[in-house]
């Protein structure tokens, strides 16, 4: 059986509906902020002459993906196999597949995968690389490959003194087409102090810079040299040797890259439309949007444009606020607006995006690669 969904899947042609039209809860977009996002994370890595390649794990959408290039990125960087597939066959080719792929299926996968787009995948083990050179040859593909180094993550990545190694046996494989590195300098982006910060990630991105220089001295190619997330980029994006920035929840912005990155200069574009439920005291009201609905593990919500309303519990499907001052007006019926505290984790709850320009719905955008973790 098909799901059937409450809320529209597609504009209607003569929409005007607005956001009290829709059942809550639902994934608010506000467009004009948003579009303002995306051109200050564009413009902000073109300032220092350095590609944007925007990760989609949050968005999952090849409809933004697709607007982001219009936006001027060049491509997009995915999480997942099944990510990749959804971008390029929407419209998308270059896709950078920060990710170890392992399995005949997936090679498989992969290699036809190179037949309909650009994909570039990570390798930081021969055991990657050999059974994916087979495949690639079998199929009569080459697959573009760049080297994972860990700078410091600790999560996958060779170590910085075995990339020129492991590039050299790469390079030779002729199922493979060796095209750079990249690194994710993820456990540097809550540093609160911002000249330790940059310190930190100067040391951790200079290894990418040192590994790249070795490379091209063996006469290596290393076109590709990625790393950074929205929580370090303002920083990244001006080291040395760096060529292409991941960033790519900047767009929707949220309160973990806000108060815990210190991230300036973007607006909250994603809210999540919920309705009170219940008024158990005065100074509590239940929503009907809890954990299923967004996440806040890093960070709490908030509620927009009310410092009298603090959200303070969330079970599966119940969020709880503490009201203040005026707010214990609320009403049973009453809608809220809250900013999740990690948006990545929160759009991949939902189906869909609902645009919306001031008030009214301007647009359906699906998240089409949500759930699709093989
Ligand atoms: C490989 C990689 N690049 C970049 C990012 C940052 O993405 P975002 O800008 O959406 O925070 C992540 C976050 O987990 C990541 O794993």
């Amino acid at each position: 059986m098909p799901k059937q969904f409450i809320n529209p899947t597609k504009l209607p042609s003569d929409s005007t509906l607005t956001k009290t039209d829709l059942d809550t809860p639902f994934l608010a977009v506000d467009l004009e902020k948003f579009d303002s996002n995306v051109a200050r994370l564009s413009q902000g890595t073109k300032d220092f002459d350095v590609h944007w390649r925007p990760h989609c794990k949050g968005h999952k959408s090849s409809i933004i993906a697709s607007r982001l290039v219009a936006a001027g990125a060049i491509g997009a960087t995915c999480a997942k196999l099944g990510e990749a597939e959804i971008m390029v066959r929407g419209g998308v080719p270059d896709v950078l597949i920060a990710n170890l792929i392992v399995g005949e299926n997936k090679l498989s996968r992969l290699a036809k995968l190179c037949k309909e787009g650009k994909p570039i995948v990570c390798i930081d083990h021969m055991d990657q690389a050999v059974p994916m050179n087979e495949v690639m040859l079998r199929e009569g593909v080459q697959c573009r490959v760049i080297i994972e180094v860990n700078i410091g993550l600790d999560r996958v990545g060779c170590a910085p003194d075995k990339t020129l190694e492991l590039a050299r046996q790469l390079h030779a494989m002729p199922g493979l087409n060796f095209a750079g590195i990249m690194g994710y300098e993820g456990h540097l982006l809550t540093i609160e102090d911002q000249n330790e910060k940059r310190s930190e990630i100067e040391n951790a991105l200079k290894l990418l810079a040192e590994n790249a220089k070795q490379l091209q001295e063996e006469g290596i190619p290393c076109e590709i040299v990625s790393c950074g997330g929205t929580g370090s980029y303002l920083l990244s994006r001006m080291q040395k040797g760096i060529t292409e920035l991941q960033a790519g929840g900047g767009m929707f912005m949220d309160q973990f890259y806000e108060q815990q990155c210190q991230v300036t200069g973007m607006k909250k574009a994603l809210t999540i439309i919920a309705t009170v439920v219940g008024r158990p005291t005065a100074d509590r009201a239940i929503i009907d949007s809890g954990k299923k609905t967004l996440h806040v593990e890093y960070e709490p919500a908030i509620v927009v444009g009310r410092d009298d309303i603090q959200v303070t519990r969330l079970s599966a499907e119940h969020g709880e606020l503490e009201l203040t001052g005026d707010a214990q007006d609320l009403k049973i019926g009453d809608r809220v607006e809250l900013v999740p505290g990690y948006a990545d984790m929160t759009c991949v709850l939902h189906d869909f995006f609902y645009v919306f320009q001031n008030d009214t719905l301007v647009d359906i955008w699906p998240l089409e690669a949500r759930g699709l973790l093989q």
